[in-house]
């Protein structure tokens, strides 16, 4: 019983860039985002307000609101780790913001220098400050199947910090296989733990392909009834504090196997496809989606 219906949410101009090395030119950056909303993609993460010392590639986030011309429909969102990023958040313009949590303690500590209990309480403030300008929060959670420093984590734990998100009200949580470490065995486990007290309607799929099981991953957790998918164009991405992870699961990748499933994205896949190939153009690498290189090929 899969879902009708999926909405897909476009990471690629945030978590796919994010860990590239050299410098991307604003311009390109503003392309890509526009490409991918003439994709039919309506909910594009385009940038981060987090310290430009720690991810030097997201330090022009503000520039690249400023220069995207807006398609309506299309809910241009950042991530925000406390006040300050969710103040420039709120000068730029953003239309939604997400605030980021881990189930790992170490990874809390190496990606946002705090524990999750300090992460959560900066979140309160990013949350009141989203709340008195009328905006939605949607809620990241890291290493759901495995830490890169803590190995195995348990449903439980992860089962515990989405409800703390959910109940600080952020309207969504973003399920993070950071490392792309899980299998169709971990994705089984970790929903039938989940969905004890969260309604699914409230979950979403964040997996990143490291091993290649990012596509069964995603078809165990359609069958739990997920209907909301993030990916990346062309498989980009990669997180600067998850030692080995390699991209998100490419929105190529994933549009092409829910057309074949018979579920509606509104997605085009060959203007997906010119949106990662520009992108492309600047890096000095390969795309790793493999419905990108079967459809180039072609
Ligand atoms: P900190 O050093 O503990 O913060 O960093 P601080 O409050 O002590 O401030 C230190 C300096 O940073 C100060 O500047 C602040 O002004 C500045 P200085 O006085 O040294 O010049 N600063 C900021 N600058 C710009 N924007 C801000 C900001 N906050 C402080 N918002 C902090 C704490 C969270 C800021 C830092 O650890 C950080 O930026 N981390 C980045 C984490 C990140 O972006 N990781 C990648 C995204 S998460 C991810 O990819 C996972 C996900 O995809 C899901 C999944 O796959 O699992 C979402
Ligand atoms: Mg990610």
């Amino acid at each position: 019983n899969y879902p009708t219906q999926v909405s897909i949410l476009e990471v690629g101009p945030r978590d796919g860039l994010q860990n590239e090395a050299q410098t991307i030119p604003l311009q390109a950056k503003t392309d890509f985002i526009h490409a991918l909303a003439k994709a039919g993609l309506t909910r594009i993460e385009a940038g981060s307000f987090v310290s430009p010392k720690w991810v030097p590639q997201m330090a022009d986030s503000a520039e690249v609101f400023k220069g995207i011309s807006r398609l309506p429909g299309v809910t241009y969102s950042a991530l925000t780790p406390n006040d300050k990023g969710m103040q420039a958040a709120l000068e730029s313009g953003v239309d939604e913001v997400a605030i980021f949590a881990a189930a790992s303690e170490a990874f809390s500590m190496r990606n946002i220098n705090c524990s999750i209990a300090e992460s959560l309480k900066r979140f309160e403030t990013v949350m009141q400050m989203a709340n008195d300008n009328g905006m939605k929060v949607r809620g990241y959670l890291s290493c759901v199947m495995g830490c890169p420093y803590e190995g195995e984590i348990l449903p439980d734990k992860v089962a515990e910090v989405t409800k703390t998100l959910l109940d600080m009200g952020c309207y969504e949580v973003s399920l993070g296989d950071t490392i792309g470490v899980g299998t169709p065995g971990h994705t089984h486990r970790l929903f039938d733990t989940l969905l004890e007290d969260i309604d699914v309607s409230k979950l979403a799929a964040h997996f990143h392909d490291t091993y290649g099981q990012a596509l069964a991953n995603l078809v165990v957790a359609l069958q739990y009834g997920v209907n909301t998918i993030d990916s990346a164009a062309g498989g980009l991405g990669g997180c600067p504090y998850a030692a080995g992870a390699s991209g998100n699961v490419a929105t190529e990748d994933v549009v092409y196997m829910l057309n074949g499933m018979g579920i509606e994205t509104g997605v085009n896949l060959n203007a997906v496809l010119a949106a990662s190939n520009a992108m492309f153009g600047h890096l000095e690498r390969q795309a790793t989606s493999r419905t990108y290189t079967a459809m180039l090929a072609k």
